[in-house]
């Protein structure tokens, strides 16, 4: 037998059903927000992420999957989002020919070489937002409560988000000073990775996860205290939008993100219960001018669909997803059967959710069959009752049955199921739009 690899999952059965459920929900209120699907290569060249995430990060350093095509050429399956998007930005001049800012959304597989375990895989999904072409506190704080009201939507009333600022280059070299002059002192108890970190990139030594209980990291700068006039206001605006949107946020100065890319606003998505963050992002204008195009201000997320749909399912949060079916049509023999080919398909073909009998077994088994998929009705179908034109529908829950014109079976159905039944294409997640 061959196992799937390590740090992959397969969905299946129920939680399948709630992930394309929580899909849902994105995608509509993404049309809301009037953010636009994207869709990206999950391979790039290599070179965009080590440009764009930073040559020095542990994603590009330690967890990126690289190979050689047969081309030759240097491929790495995408880590993240953002390079790819803002790469087709580019590509594709959206800055001419789009009215700014561009807002897009994605929903697809990421790929990272890290440890297995709770909340980690190797290939994980994350839905994510890139706002290009605006500096405005607005823009910040506009990504910032989506994320949060989508979370809300399904269920997470307890989100909070976690937020800091690392403002502008001048705050933020002033900042990694301060942060060398402090740590020069602890340097023999820092850890392996941070003393690599002491060198390279400083600023990432605050989110040790090893030390970060210890007394002198708890009293380690902040870089809150280190924002220059023109960032602290920035911040503030930020702040002030998120309070008219009704965000519930924190500032936490432990928030400085794994990737390079970013300046002024970054943030965590956590709920009271989630030990890992289920979503970050924030600011980075200077993606585009690194990766050859023209000056632009950026903002965006990315949440892991992984740890999202799991906190939901462990916190039992979906209850109304379809757990049913309307109709399972049973029959026994060739004459029948055809009968049963023939309404299957117009029932579904109505916005029913119908089931049959596809290994000609009895009935005895086909009544199991229906229990199993939860048939509000069962429709029994017999050659007799079929030359006059009839069926028999009986309600599997009150045992009652009657016989009716099969032609009037689609009537029938609507008004005893169309309540809470949904044609083809109807907007399955209305129901979720008021909170
Ligand atoms: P990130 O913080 O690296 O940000 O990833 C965002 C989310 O993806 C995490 O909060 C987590 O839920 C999920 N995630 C990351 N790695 C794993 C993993 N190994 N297993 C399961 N889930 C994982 C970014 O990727 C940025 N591109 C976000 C962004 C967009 N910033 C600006 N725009």
């Amino acid at each position: 037998m061959i196992n799937k690899p390590k740090g992959t999952v397969d969905l299946t059965d129920r939680k399948a059903r709630i992930w394309k459920y929580v899909e849902e929900v994105i995608d509509s209120v993404m049309e809301k927000y009037n953010y636009n699907y994207i869709r990206t290569p999950i391979f790039e060249s290599t070179e965009l992420f080590h440009r764009g995430i930073g040559d020095a990060t542990d994603i590009v350093t330690k967890e990126t999957y690289d190979f050689k095509d047969r081309g030759d050429r240097n491929i790495t399956l995408r880590p993240e989002g953002t390079a790819g998007v803002v790469r087709s930005y580019i590509e594709n001049k959206m800055y001419g020919t789009h009215n700014l800012p561009v807002k897009v959304y994605y929903n697809g597989t990421m790929y990272r070489y890290e440890r297995p375990g709770k909340g980690r895989l190797r290939e994980l999904s994350q839905y994510g937002v890139e706002v290009m072409g605006s500096n405005d506190p607005l823009m910040d704080a506009e990504v910032i409560s989506l994320a949060y009201n989508i979370n809300k939507m399904l269920g997470l009333t307890d989100t909070v988000v976690h937020l800091n600022s690392l403002g502008d280059k001048e705050s933020r070299d002033n900042y990694r000073k301060a942060l060398k002059d402090y740590f020069e002192l602890h340097l023999d108890d820092l850890c392996a990775d941070c003393k690599e970190r002491f060198v390279k990139n400083p600023l990432r030594i605050i989110d040790c996860k090893v030390d970060s209980d210890k007394d002198y990291f708890r009293e380690a700068p902040k870089i809150i205290d280190y924002l220059n006039k023109e960032s602290k206001d920035y911040f503030d605006k930020v702040c002030e939008y998120l309070d008219i949107l009704e965000v519930k946020y924190v500032i936490d100065p432990k928030i400085v993100r794994g990737l390079d890319y970013y300046n002024h606003t970054v943030f965590e998505l956590m709920t009271e219960e989630s030990k890992l963050a289920l979503g970050g992002g924030g600011r980075y204008d200077n993606l585009v001018k690194m990766l050859d195009g023209p000056d632009t201000s950026c903002v965006g997320y990315a949440v892991g669909l992984d740890r999202l749909v799991d906190e939901l399912i462990d916190r039992n949060l979906i209850t109304n997803i379809r757990d049913d079916i309307d109709a399972f049509i049973m029959y026994v023999n060739e004459d029948e059967k055809k009968n049963a080919i023939y309404l299957a398909n117009e029932l579904r073909m109505s916005g029913f959710v119908v089931e049959t009998e596809y290994n000609n077994k009895g009935l005895k088994s086909q009544f199991k069959r229906a229990d199993y998929f939860n048939s509000k009705y069962l429709i029994i179908l017999n050659s007799d009752d079929l030359n006059e034109g009839l069926i028999t529908i009986k309600n599997n829950k009150t045992k009652e049955e009657e016989k009716i014109m099969m032609e009037y079976i689609i009537y029938y159905f609507d008004e005893h199921l169309s309540d809470d039944n949904l044609e083809i294409g109807e907007e399955c997640c209305h129901h979720h739009d008021h909170e």
